[in-house]
């Protein structure tokens, strides 16, 4: 019923009108089309997208620095979820990034995004009690 594809330039207004759309998706500074773009090419086929003939009604953005490996903005459209999307999704990106000799990815999953944790806890995602998450602006 739906395919998955790598995401391309091309697909990022649809992807980003999705996650726009997503609870537990937020949409912050290096997610502008140009950044985006940037991402796409610095880690070329590793993001995905899900397709019901010619719409896009899932992605993720998936790329990795040589150490670990990163999975941000996973969003599936609400009428096509608990079909298994978010799922292949996950399974081609991280098979990608195994491909490329990575053997640990990470992710961040808000505080109140509790079905979203659990979709990552089932399979496998460990809470990482021992670190917080820290940044800043550049
Ligand atoms: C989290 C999210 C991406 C999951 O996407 P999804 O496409 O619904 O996920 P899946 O269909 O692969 O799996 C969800 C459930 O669907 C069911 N399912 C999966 N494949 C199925 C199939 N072929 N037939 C019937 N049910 C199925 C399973 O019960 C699965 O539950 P499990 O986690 O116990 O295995 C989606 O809910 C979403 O977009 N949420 C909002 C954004 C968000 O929170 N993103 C995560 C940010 S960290």
């Amino acid at each position: 019923m739906f395919t998955i594809h790598p995401l391309e330039v091309q697909d990022l207004p649809a992807a980003l009108e999705l996650w726009r759309r997503a609870e537990g998706v937020e949409i912050a500074e290096g997610d502008s089309p140009e950044a985006l773009a940037r991402y796409l090419a610095r880690n070329p086929g590793i993001s995905q997208a899900a397709f019901v003939g010619d719409s896009l009604v899932g992605a993720v953005l998936a790329g990795h620095d040589g150490r670990r490996g990163f999975l941000y903005h996973l969003a599936v459209e609400p009428r096509f979820q608990n079909i298994g999307v978010g799922r292949a999704l996950v399974e081609r990106a991280v098979t990608l990034l195994e491909a490329q000799g990575l053997r640990r990815a990470l992710i961040l999953v808000a505080h109140n995004n509790d079905s979203g944790a659990d979709f990552w806890s089932r399979r496998g995602w460990e809470d990482m009690d021992f670190a917080r998450p820290m940044g800043r602006d550049l």
